[in-house]
């Protein structure tokens, strides 16, 4: 179960973020790197990570022209990623470049590559902001559809999504995609500026395969229990 827990390393401080992955000692398995400690800390990071056998979910939602991602996969294979982000909207040739990038990964060092994980829409956009900024005049629910329906086109492995929209993708794609899921919170824990969140249970039964949980263990005053808290909520509430 401490599988499926990806702890969100969102502070600031390579000294910091080294410190609770000792921390979190065995327990943690995954960590996830966003654009944030990834621009600062770059390889220091990845190496600290990777010297104490740490899975790496690199959250750098790549978007940009196919080759381009293509390329910047193939380079996240090589420093050690084992799951990444791309943009949806990016489009089904962008993602399959994705797919490539892996594959090129793997016929070069004959290693298993990174996951991909397809990022559908924000969840800072809301059917306003969609329309005013994107030009969309949809309902966000089925854009986030006709997206991942996309990335099932294109191979992709699975789907970032919010604790609403993970049972609706669940009961299209059934299996199809590793769902991973943020906004997740014990009853007894501060939502912080997350607006709709689920319990790690609530989480696992709507569909989740993986849930990221940054500040509840990253910002508590002792982290290692909150992991175990959490932990427990899957295994023992669930
Ligand atoms: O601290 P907290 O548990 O709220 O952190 C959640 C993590 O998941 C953060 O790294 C945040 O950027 C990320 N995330 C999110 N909501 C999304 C996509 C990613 O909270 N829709």
């Amino acid at each position: 179960m401490r599988n499926k827990i990806i702890v969100a390393l969102d502070m600031r401080g390579l000294d910091n973020i080294v410190k609770l992955v000792d921390d979190l000692n065995d327990k943690a398995v995954w960590f996830k790197l966003g654009a944030v400690n990834f621009t600062a800390y770059s390889d220091r990071v990845i190496k600290a990570l990777k010297e104490r056998n740490k899975k790496i979910f690199l959250d750098l939602k790549y978007h940009d022209i196919p080759n381009t991602v293509k390329e910047a996969v193939f380079s996240a294979c090589e420093i050690g990623a084992d799951m990444l982000t791309v943009h949806a909207i990016g489009g089904v040739d962008m993602m399959s470049a994705a797919k490539d990038g892996v594959k090129a990964y793997e016929d070069k060092y004959s290693k298993k590559g990174a996951k991909i994980l397809a990022v559908t829409i924000l969840t800072s956009f809301n059917k306003q902001t969609l329309k005013r900024d994107m030009f969309l005049d949809r309902d966000v629910e089925g854009v986030v559809t006709d997206l991942a329906y996309n990335a099932k086109k294109a191979g992709i492995d699975g789907l970032v999504a919010s604790p609403q929209e993970t049972p609706v993708l669940k009961k299209i794609f059934g299996g199809y995609f590793s769902i991973v899921t943020p906004g997740i919170r014990l009853p007894s824990s501060n939502k912080d500026d997350q607006k709709r969140v689920m319990t790690p249970c609530e989480a696992l039964k709507s569909g989740s395969d993986y849930i990221v949980v940054g500040r509840p263990i990253y910002a508590s005053d002792n982290p290692l229990r909150s992991f175990e808290n959490i932990l427990k909520n899957m295994e023992e509430v669930c």
